[in-house]
């Protein structure tokens, strides 16, 4: 669609929105001589300031409906949802082109790619120049967390980007209540974001405007507290406030200010009894961590409610326990896989007011994609916009996927049946557990309790996956991802591990979460999968929960405390008792070998490496070699 038409649409609403023209909706000077700062560089057409209205949020999305980029799906099935296509390109967050420009490459880490700061602001700029030209600067006041919630941060987003508006409407708290709070003298982190597609007069727009790969640049500058973000439109590349804001520059601060962000979900879980209590978990992608937050428990009186589904901020409270918010407001989840089989709650969250990025849309109106419930649709038109039907074969004879594997949907957290009413309490909730894990098809067991804090500690900094098929590289290696943080720690992993180390030392032992490691994945020789997962995982949440009570059967291993053959509940779920023997047994020679893979993938942190931990791995490597 013509960008003419475009513009004409925006200065429409930018006409209509009286207060940017005549008076700006903050006096924070810092602020509005930073936006004044980018209006200079980026020489955008006009300015529009976010308010955070239901009307601005329509507006957008009806601009984006006009000008072709948003497809309005049948709000019969769909009510006020959207499809929208991204360029073939731009279809992912792009770690070799993400940076942490901190002061020297030892602060960075060799977890991170290290790039000089001072040249790369040079780079940048000159990206910057005039890089908005054609379009509109949109300035997003957001805040991550509760506004004014102990640990909230304050970030003003500018974007050329009407989707990143949209989509930061949806999953950060969003307008002048921001400014509010942020007041004359507030402090707030600037996160600059252009798609770096500059229109020439009269030149017609694409549906997706993004820059070809080696323009792009997702730049984080930790000392300076401050994202620069160039190219591309897609996700956590543009979505600042996520693993940007709230993971990456986030666990820097954090690290100064003595609490953690963590790449965790957050769900409450609630006994017969009635007792609840709150768990954190950290898995690396692909492994069902949006499934676990938002579970059906398949046992009987045991109800999961929903807090968060990838970022927890914690922070010891007056009593000495850790409390966790979710700094987000909504989910950007996978869609390809989500099915009223595998969650059931993800599906029902979004029904309505749901933006669907690179999904298939259906002859009535509808999304789709690859392992939703059901038949396939006879047709459909894929995420590229084309013709699709299910017989579709590529060159190499493969199945055509209608949907990008990395197809998302961006969903008010509000819209899930299982939210916890807590959700939004400014003050956190209590954590009980950590929860570590990773597909892990073989050694690993079922669930593993650590000693104490340090050995928690250490189980995060093995925790991985086994590469597959679908990864690239080696099949069967075990991709290590400490605490599942490997690309979104904003500083040198060594550091982080002694952070997490001293988060032990700052509060009384006892008050701190029990640790636990759980592999949901483990496989038979002949590849069969030993434990059903998914609403069955319940069974060993509730373990835990007897672990936290002290009521649990349980043994001492060399590798950790675990239960006992029978102390999983398994009434109603038919897992083998050779299967269970399988699944809670150590497997000695197994483990010896795991300890060489933990401690080689120290290696490259080296004397970073935090010295407890070598010696909690020495220690379990001694009860190895002990036992019987
Ligand atoms: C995500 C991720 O998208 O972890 O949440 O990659
Ligand atoms: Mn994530």
């Amino acid at each position: 669609m013509a960008c003419k038409k475009t513009a004409k649409v925006a200065d429409k609403a930018v006409k209509k929105n009286v207060k940017v023209k005549n008076q700006l909706p903050t006096k924070n000077a810092r602020l509005i001589a930073w936006v004044n700062e980018i209006k200079k560089l980026c020489q955008p057409k006009n300015v529009v300031w976010c308010d955070g209205s239901k009307k601005q949020y329509q507006e957008t999305c009806d601009l984006m409906v006009k000008s072709g980029a948003f497809v309005k799906l049948n709000p019969k099935k769909r009510p006020g949802c959207y499809l929208v296509r991204s360029h073939w390109s731009d279809v992912a967050r792009v770690e070799d082109r993400t940076y942490i420009a901190a002061k020297t490459r030892e602060a960075a880490g060799p977890n991170n790619n290290w790039i000089e700061p001072d040249g790369l602001k040079e780079t940048m700029r000159n990206l910057y120049k005039g890089c908005m030209k054609g379009r509109t600067l949109y300035v997003i006041p957001f805040s991550m967390g509760p506004l004014g919630a102990p640990v909230a941060k304050i970030g003003i987003e500018i974007t050329d980007s009407p989707y990143v508006v949209v989509n930061m409407m949806i999953m950060t708290r969003v307008g002048n209540k921001v400014l509010k709070e942020l007041g004359e003298h507030g402090e707030f982190i600037p996160c600059l974001h252009s798609v770096g597609a500059p229109l020439k007069p009269g030149q017609k727009d694409v549906m997706w405007p993004c820059a070809p790969l080696e323009k792009k640049y997702i730049a984080h500058f930790p000392e300076d507290g401050a994202i620069w973000s160039f190219g591309s439109g897609y996700g956590g590349n543009a979505l600042l406030g996520k693993k940007c804001l709230a993971l990456r520059i986030a666990s820097y601060l954090a690290k100064q200010e003595g609490w953690m962000a963590e790449h965790m979900l957050i769900l409450k879980l609630t006994s017969p009894e009635k007792k609840s209590y709150y768990v954190c978990a950290a898995f690396p992608s692909a492994c069902g961590k949006t499934n676990l937050a938002m579970m059906e428990p398949t046992l009987p009186g045991w109800t999961v409610e929903t807090l968060g589904d990838d970022i927890a901020w914690l922070r010891i409270g007056e009593d000495g326990r850790l409390y966790a918010i979710n700094p987000e407001y909504g989910f950007f989840g996978v869609a390809p896989g989500t099915s009223y089989a595998s969650n059931p709650n993800a599906m029902r969250s979004i029904k309505k007011n749901t933006i669907f990025t690179n999904c298939a849309l259906t002859d009535d109106g509808d999304i789709w994609w690859e392992e939703m419930d059901g038949e396939p649709p006879a047709h459909a038109i894929d995420w590229k916009g084309n013709d699709w039907t299910p017989d579709m074969r590529d060159k190499d004879g493969k199945k055509i996927k209608a949907a990008h594997p990395n197809a998302r949907f961006t969903a008010p957290a509000s819209q899930c049946p299982v939210i916890a009413k807590e959700w939004e309490d400014p003050a956190g909730v209590p954590i009980d557990a950590f929860l570590f894990g990773g597909r892990r098809p073989h050694t690993i067991p079922l669930v593993n309790e650590a000693f104490d804090w340090t050995h928690g500690v250490f189980m995060g900094s093995a925790a991985g996956s086994e590469t597959t098929a679908a990864n690239l590289g080696a099949v069967g290696v075990v991709r290590r991802d400490p605490m599942a943080m490997l690309p979104f720690c904003g500083y040198n992993m060594g550091d982080y591990l002694t952070h997490w180390l001293s988060m032990g030392l700052r509060t009384d032992p006892k008050k701190l979460p029990k640790v636990f490691f759980v592999n949901w994945f483990r496989k038979t020789d002949d590849g069969k999968w030993l434990w059903p997962g998914f609403g069955e995982n319940s069974r060993v949440l509730k373990w835990i929960c007897e672990r936290i009570e002290g009521t649990a059967k349980f043994k001492e291993t060399p590798i950790g405390y675990m239960p006992t053959e029978s102390a999983i509940d398994l009434n109603g779920c038919d897992v083998s008792k050779q299967d269970m023997k399988e699944l809670l047994s150590v497997d000695l020679e197994g483990w010896k070998k795991e300890l060489e893979g933990v401690f080689e993938s120290w290696k490259p942190f080296g004397n970073r490496m935090p010295y407890a931990l070598k010696a909690k791995l020495a220690e379990i490597q001694a009860r190895l070699e002990s036992a019987k």
